[in-house]
């Protein structure tokens, strides 16, 4: 993917798009020429790098941080960076300082959870030519008031609101949603109906792409596996077999070796 278009074209061809999150230049640097589509800075980086209990410290500065780290990792790979907690409810200009200097960072595009209320935002950012990837379903910087990360949309009214929302989306000018625990029927009629591409997390297969966090995945984090997560690797037990055999080494005096000493 190298601009906005490419989503496009991927949904009129039904090429299946595959997104993974990223945070660091070394994770940037092996999925640079992986086969992913796109890599999310997301706000997840939050729990998953820095082990808060949700996204909602994320601060612009943190966002620019990582965005700039992934970018330096991966040069050719187009990165969506997550706009953080509450920045595109302060209004229109904040939000477009905010997404000026992720892009300066290094993002091809924002993510912007949820629409309600500031619809207008979403709006402005696309006008003032910075590419907006929508998010709706579970919004995990609204994890309170929703009470607890579970799955939205299962009542008439809920998905109801929801495929009006993603053709609010759809209609503010952003190129790709991302929907995010809910049910897969919903998630299927939703991408049916809209022109822009969507990629499901916990949302089923009807979905145009999917999202994954990387860490998840690879199943580097042992005590988290909720049901739309498939580990592809065990990677904890790739980490902690290197790291053994690492120490292993050095007590048995095996580590360095002559070939590793000046
Ligand atoms: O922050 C994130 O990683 C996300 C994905 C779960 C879609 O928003």
């Amino acid at each position: 993917m190298s601009s906005v278009r490419d989503f496009a074209t991927a949904k009129a061809d039904r090429r299946r798009l595959v997104m993974v999150t990223a945070y660091d230049t070394w994770s940037a640097r092996l999925l640079a020429d992986s086969p992913v589509d796109c890599l999310l800075v997301g706000d997840s980086a939050m729990m998953v790098m820095h082990g808060e209990r949700d996204t909602l410290g994320a601060t612009i500065e943190l966002m620019v941080m990582h965005t700039r780290a992934v970018a330096r990792g991966a040069k050719d790979k187009f990165i969506v960076t997550d706009m953080p907690f509450l920045s595109v409810r302060k209004g229109a200009a904040y939000a477009l300082d905010c997404a000026t200097r992720l892009l300066n960072a290094g993002a091809h595009a924002v993510k912007v959870e949820g629409l309600r209320g500031h619809a207008y935002v979403v709006k402005h950012l696309v006008e003032s030519g910075i590419p907006v990837m929508g998010h709706l379903g579970l919004l995990p910087q609204s994890v309170h008031a929703v009470g607890g990360y579970r799955v939205q949309a299962r009542d008439p009214k809920g998905a109801a609101q929801l495929r009006a929302d993603a053709k609010s989306f759809a209609d503010a000018g952003a190129f790709a949603l991302v929907l995010e625990c809910i049910p897969q029927k919903l998630a299927r009629e939703v991408t049916d109906a809209i022109d822009i591409p969507t990629f499901g997390i916990g949302a089923g297969a009807g979905c145009d792409g999917q999202v994954l966090v990387l860490h998840d995945l690879l199943g580097l984090n042992p005590d988290f596996k909720p049901r739309f997560v498939r580990r592809f690797a065990d990677g904890a037990a790739f980490v902690r077999g290197g790291v053994k055999k690492y120490a292993a080494a050095v007590r048995s005096g095996k580590f360095p070796a002559p070939r590793e000493s000046f």
